[in-house]
């Protein structure tokens, strides 16, 4: 199946930068759209929800701006993040107004329901819905997503435990529509590599927390500079749901990172898990592919690299 043209036509390079909870926002979406990545961020991240109209309006605003201003290279699209899950009771909300800005890419988290794809197909929007194993990714397209993103072993935040080799393989063996890979994607070899393994998009995370327009303190910045995948620990101690953590952070707030207790998954709130004192704020998430992070830079210039990168390893693997 061809690859919507939204997916392809305005981006410099396969790639969608990834929502990130409490670090993403307007300007690092306007600097990852105008740099030619899909930029995104959870709709979740706009507190109080009345902020996300005004989010939706600047983030409108800045694309039509630029592409006023730079014609022969206009903007890649923007994504809104949506977490599907009963602890969200921004749903409806947060969906109306993606309604109200025809967001053009909506990516559903956490559970897959018709009414989200029918409310984003109704302007012609897409939806990505991000699973961890192929039985949540065939749910997903039974219940309307245009898309997947499969989430692999190694991914910043909520991640799963599954290699991408196998996950990928998996899902193409009945799915040929858009697929996204993620998990330690952070140079322009291993964009290359996600879709020679079968992917079209490469899903990018963690690397852009470290970038100046990321709304990351400049600790968390620096950690993950210094960071490399020893430093990383895989736990569902905090939220509920197994995730990727710095290690030094967890140490900072007092805890053994090699020593944390098993969680109660049945106990999952979102809401409670990201408003309290700990995870996310102080407690942070990253993947494991941040040894490539050597500086804290402006997102125009991680994707310069991964530009650089990722051309530079298509001609080496053309000449082989
Ligand atoms: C700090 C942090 C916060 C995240 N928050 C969200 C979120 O709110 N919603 C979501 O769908 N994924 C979230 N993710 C997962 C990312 O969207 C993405 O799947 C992941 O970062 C990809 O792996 P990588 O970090 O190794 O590139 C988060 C990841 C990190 C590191």
């Amino acid at each position: 199946m061809a690859l919507p043209d939204i997916l392809k036509s305005k981006l410099r390079i396969p790639v969608v930068g990834a929502p990130l909870f409490i670090v993403s926002h307007p300007a690092l979406v306007l600097a990852q759209c105008t740099a030619g990545i899909v930029g995104s961020f959870p709709a979740l991240n706009a507190r109080p929800a009345e902020q996300l109209d005004e989010w939706l309006a600047e983030i409108t605003e800045g694309l039509r701006n630029h592409d006023e201003k730079s014609p022969a290279r206009p903007a890649a699209p923007f994504a809104v993040n949506q977490i599907v899950h009963r602890s969200n009771k921004r749903l409806e909300h947060d969906l109306t107004m993606c309604v109200k800005y025809k967001v053009p890419i909506v990516i559903s988290s956490l559970g897959a329901v018709p009414e989200v794809n029918e409310a984003i197909h109704s302007y012609g929007g897409i939806v990505l819905h991000d699973i961890i194993n192929n039985r949540h990714a065939n749910s997903a397209i039974r219940k309307g997503a245009d898309g997947l993103i499969a989430v692999a072993a190694g991914a910043g935040g909520h991640a799963g435990l599954l290699s991408p080799f196998a996950l990928v393989q998996e899902i193409r063996e009945w799915f040929d529509g858009p697929l996204l890979l993620s998990g330690a994607i952070a140079t322009g070899r291993a964009i290359l590599a996600a879709q020679a393994m079968g992917a079209d998009l490469a899903y990018i995370g963690s690397p852009f927390i470290s970038t100046t327009e990321a709304r990351a303190g400049d600790d968390y910045k620096k950690m993950i500079v210094d960071s490399n995948s020893s430093d990383i620990v895989y736990s569902n101690y905090f939220t509920g749901i197994h995730g990727n953590y710095l290690k030094p952070s967890i140490a900072k707030a007092g805890m053994d990172p090699d020593h944390l207790p098993e969680a109660d998954p049945s106990k999952m709130d979102f809401e409670a898990a990201t408003t309290g004192a700990k995870a996310w704020k102080d407690i942070w998430g990253c993947g494991q592919g941040i040894a490539a992070v050597k500086e804290i830079a402006p997102a125009s210039n991680l994707v310069a690299r991964l530009e650089q990168e990722y051309h530079a390893a298509k001609t080496a693997l053309c000449a082989a």
